[in-house]
């Protein structure tokens, strides 16, 4: 194996800030310790949030204890009777109100709202950090976005992105170390496997051999390419389509284009600086796409692993793991009809000997814990074959949900209005920065017309209304997007994203702006407020400078928002964001329950309410936050 350049600095410690961990965490820290009182044998509490009719949390130990102490002598006579051990022995908290025991154990656990308030006025105070949830790595790769140079950055690439992006956020606000991989197709002999490129292309052999292609082109085109700006060459891709068309009409220039692979592939200058210029074009449109949606990428593309390639699959050919089938260098993997194929009947090496090695360098080199990747589901095999690969070789634990872990993220297809795979009106390509632009422009058009007809458009300065229609046109992209479970397919539509009722980015920013206009009415001042709400002998039993929860939907809205860590931690170990989306939306609709029915300006309880607002400003910030959306204060 090539050795490393580097070696990699420790993961960098945590910021100073104490995390109490989810409610769920800890109210399963209870139950760990009633069980432990309990049973000899450790039991892992089993604590979920519930419906509220039977309370907030419940406990579902009982009967799985019951099932596994069939036949052996015990005290208990049924599972009910176990469960109401758990409840008893619950230690001393003053976050339980109470607990009770239903049918065959389940104990449902009612929190106190006195613990509800104090846990969000915490919040207040030391910051939402304090919610972030505890996970158990440190450094993870999220593997996303990844487009093919010279090639069309599609759709399929921005699901990706905006997915792969909200995976990170939510990692890094759990204090994991986020390697941000763009693991562009710049080299390998990749087969275009994507779903959205169809023709001549699909399946074929690109990048090296077009690399070739276009490297001629250019030379024939631009001779004096070194010094021509970038403009000059100005769409890869119609350059890549006229350079296509020379290299299928004239045999001459195709066999020139052959021999400039040999050239870039021994490394010649020219040929090398060529391929880098190309890289750089395609580059600048690449950026274009991810400066408009603010996401961090670092590029590591698949060239950078072809040096590590060699002493990967000897490591292979020493454990005996390859074999020669139909004059190609394979791996056997169970459960397929087909072999990994690692070297090509030609010798040259693939996007899964990249992939392979790849991976190898991720766990081994770079220590990462748990690497994602974030491509269309039609990957699915690919991912799943070298990952097999990678247990058979030992570099993966054989359980799937040890460490170092891998998960493959795929995405379901983005479709257009007609139920086909997403393309626009006019051309066979959508060029995503117009694309993004587009949702920009009817955002802004959209704002103008709303403020001319609430007569408030002289209160907007021009840059004001540039950032807000920034804001709602890409987070409605974004948000479009997340909002549905990653496998299944949806179609894009700016007419529904960019709708200001329902379940939209639109709607939610929009609610968030209120709640701000709201606690900006109020002759209070909110930084006060907080200050005094922890501050324990301040009024104390008034009700007045703390938080209280009397009315039903007061407890709805402070539970919901106590909540959140939870819900990170699950859309995050699951790899969905949709479960932070279904939880932002419940959320502004808690709100308005609650805003309904509790008067807050002018109230007796005016300042505990404005506290509920602010929390909910607050978590609704994070939640726009970790999926990539810029809030809005105003509308
Ligand atoms: N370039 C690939 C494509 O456009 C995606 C690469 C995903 N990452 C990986 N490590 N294979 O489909």
């Amino acid at each position: 194996i090539v050795p490393m350049s580097s070696p990699l600095e420790a993961p960098t410690t945590s910021r100073n800030i104490k995390r109490v961990g989810s409610v769920k965490q800890q109210l399963s820290r209870l139950v760990k310790e009633s069980l432990e009182s309990l049973f000899p044998d450790e039991v892992q509490p089993i604590v979920a949030a519930c419906q509220a009719k039977f309370g907030d949390y419940q406990c579902n130990n009982a009967m799985v204890i019951w099932s596994q102490l069939k036949g052996k002598a015990t005290q208990f006579k049924n599972p009910n009777s176990i469960g109401q051990a758990i409840a008893k022995n619950l230690p001393e908290s003053e976050m339980i109100e109470s607990t009770s025991v239903a049918g065959p154990g389940f104990v449902n656990i009612e929190l106190s709202n006195k613990w509800i308030s104090k846990h969000i006025q915490n919040m207040l105070v030391n910051g939402i950090e304090q919610w972030a949830p505890i996970l158990s790595i440190s450094r993870a790769v999220v593997d996303f976005s990844s487009p093919n140079i010279a090639k069309e950055m599609h759709v399929g690439h921005l699901r990706s992105t905006i997915i792969g992006d909200t995976l990170a956020r939510m990692l890094e606000f759990s204090n994991v170390e986020v390697l941000r991989r763009n693991h562009v197709g710049d080299w390998g002999t990749q087969e275009s496997i994507s779903p959205y490129i169809k023709g001549p292309d699909r399946p074929c052999f690109v990048k090296q051999p077009v690399f070739g292609m276009l490297i001629e082109y250019l030379f024939e085109q631009f001779p004096n390419w070194e010094d021509a700006g970038d403009q000059a060459i100005g769409d890869l891709q119609a350059f890549y389509k006229a350079s296509k068309k020379k290299f299928d009409d004239d045999p001459d220039f195709k066999a020139r284009a052959q021999q400039a692979v040999v050239k870039l592939q021994s490394g010649e200058g020219k040929y090398r600086h060529a391929w880098q210029k190309i890289c750089e074009i395609s580059r600048k449109e690449f950026d274009l796409v991810y400066q408009r949606l603010n996401v961090q990428l670092e590029e590591k593309g698949e060239s950078f692993y072809n040096p590590y390639i060699r002493g990967v699959l000897e490591e292979f050919e020493r454990n005996n793991l390859i074999k020669e089938s139909e004059g190609a260098r394979v791996v056997e993997i169970d459960g397929y009809d087909i072999p990994l194929i690692v070297v090509k009947k030609d010798g040259g090496y693939n996007y899964a000997s990249t992939d392979l090695t790849c991976l190898w360098y991720r766990i081994k080199e770079e220590k990462a814990e748990w690497i994602i990747y974030v491509t269309d589901v039609g990957q699915q095999q690919h991912f799943h074959m070298f990952f097999s690969a990678a247990r058979l070789i030992g570099w993966l634990p054989a359980s799937k949900d040890a460490y170092p872990k891998v998960s493959h993220v795929g995405l379901g297809l983005v479709l257009g209005s007609d139920g086909k795979r997403f393309r626009t009106r006019s051309s066979e390509v959508v060029r995503l920065v117009e694309l993004l632009d587009e949702a920009k422009d009817r955002s802004r058009a959209e704002l103008i017309k709303r403020l001319e007809d609430n007569g408030k458009i002289t209160d907007w300065t021009d840059a004001e209304l540039e950032s807000t229609a920034e804001a709602v046109g890409y987070g409605a992209i974004k948000y479009a997007d997340l909002k549905n479970n990653r496998l299944t397919n949806y179609t894009f539509s700016f007419d529904q994203m960019l709708n200001d009722k329902g379940n939209t980015a639109v709607y939610l920013l929009y609610a968030h702006a209120r709640i701000c206009s709201i606690i900006n009415k109020s002759s209070k001042d909110i930084e006060e407020l907080k200050k005094a709400s922890t501050c324990m002998s301040w009024k104390i039993n008034t009700g007045i400078g703390k938080i209280v929860l009397d009315h039903v939907d007061e407890r709805a809205l402070g539970l919901h928002l106590i909540q959140f860590a939870e819900i990170v931690e699950e859309a995050c170990s699951n790899l969905l964001p949709n479960v932070l989306c279904e939880y932002l939306y419940n959320l502004s609709e808690m709100f308005t329950g609650f805003y309904t029915s509790c008067q807050v300006i002018g109230s007796e309880q005016e300042e505990s309410r404005l506290l509920l607002c602010e929390a909910t400003a607050i978590v609704m910030t994070k939640c726009f936050h970790l999926l990539g959306i810029t809030p809005v204060y105003r509308i």
